[in-house]
């Protein structure tokens, strides 16, 4: 597999030569219908136009996704976003005037002219407005949405990182635009708004509790992990096995166990790598790695991805996780860390 080719930007230089440039080269990538990964705040996407049947087709086929998961579509804000939809409901609205541009995909009726490709056959179509300054200079540059799902082959854990695209996707993808690692490192919030009530179809960066203020009747339901034939029907994303290491995860119930585990396992010959969320103090040496991301969700969440790609890296056999807080701040990083365990 080659390397795709690769260019490194700064994000908080969007005026430099170097970063016009680099959006020039994507946007011409994106015009003859091939495929860029770009950063978003969340994850890295790999980008091509959302309105363009063969791109989409493309993205199927580079990321091996089944056509029937559906892609969000990635506009500059909310009229953007509206324009892609069929009606635009009072619950959309204020999701969108609190939360454009940030990590909210709000799942809403098609509008007629969107490919159906892009919402995999269905009545419905996601939309988000990502906050990257990369993101941004590009959909402002083409003019037009961009259809980016996570910018890894299908099942495997989402890039935070360019390296973490180049690994999974070598030149499947023409360009990759790197602008170091993402900020919250977990993917977007989804909620579907096509129901009655608005329903959270993924948790995600945006945290609960922020958007439980401006749509208080959102319908939770944790550890919704429905099998891949069932998962077309309500969000593909809810996918038991989306965001799997090829170690075999485990969860102990805290962090003595978690190093009681591991070192069981060391003991019969395994490789393996311990996650912890801090430090423990005077805690015996150890013969085996030990990662410790930090007691906050934020922290945790940029640094989870990361870590378990670099646990695959090492050729890790089992990675032992201590297990997180049962409270809604750590819902997205529960959610991630079971399905990166079935
Ligand atoms: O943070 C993110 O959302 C990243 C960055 C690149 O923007 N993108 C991302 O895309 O995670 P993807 O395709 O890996 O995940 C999209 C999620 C999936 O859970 C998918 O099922 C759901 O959104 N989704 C997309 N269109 C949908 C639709 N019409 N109805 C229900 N769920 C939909
Ligand atoms: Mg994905």
């Amino acid at each position: 597999m080659t390397r795709p080719r690769t260019i490194a930007l700064d994000p908080s230089q969007p005026d430099s030569s170097a970063f016009v440039a680099a959006i020039a080269e994507a946007l011409e990538v994106l015009q003859r219908g091939d495929l860029v990964a770009i950063p978003t705040e969340t994850v890295y996407g790999l980008a091509g136009r959302a309105l363009d049947p063969a791109a989409i087709e493309r993205i199927f086929a580079a990321k091996g996704r089944p056509r029937s998961h559906p892609l969000i579509a990635h506009v500059e804000d909310e009229a953007s976003a509206r324009a892609l939809a069929a009606s635009w409901s009072p619950a959309a609205a204020a999701l969108a005037e609190a939360f454009f541009p940030g990590p909210l995909t709000l799942v809403v009726p098609r509008a007629e002219h969107v490919p159906l490709e892009i919402a995999a056959g269905g009545s419905t179509v996601a939309v988000r407005a990502p906050a990257h300054p990369v993101a941004r200079a590009l959909i402002r540059a083409l003019g037009e949405p961009i259809a980016a799902p996570s910018a890894n082959r299908y099942q495997s854990i989402s890039p935070t990182r360019a390296e973490h695209v180049v690994q999974s996707l070598g030149d499947r993808v023409a360009l990759v635009l790197d602008a170091g690692p993402t900020l919250h490192g977990i993917e977007s919030t989804v909620v579907d708004l096509t129901s009655e009530a608005p329903r959270l179809l993924r948790p995600g960066s945006l945290p609960l509790a922020r958007l439980m203020e401006v749509a208080p009747d959102l319908v939770v339901r944790e550890g919704l992990v429905v099998d891949a034939s069932e998962a077309t029907r309500a969000s593909p994303g809810l996918d038991a096995r989306h965001y799997a290491p090829r170690a075999r995860l485990e969860i102990a119930t805290d962090a003595e166990a978690a190093l009681e585990r591991a070192a069981a396992i060391h003991e019969q010959g395994g490789r393996v790598i311990v996650l912890l969320r801090s430090e423990i103090v005077g805690s015996q040496p150890l013969y085996f790695q030990r990662v410790v991301l930090g007691d906050r969700p934020q922290a945790y969440g940029a640094a989870l991805f990361a870590a378990l790609h670099a646990a695959d890296a090492s050729g890790a056999d089992v990675i032992v996780v201590e297990s997180v807080p049962e409270d809604d701040a750590w819902m997205a990083i529960r959610d991630r860390l079971r399905r990166a365990r079935a």
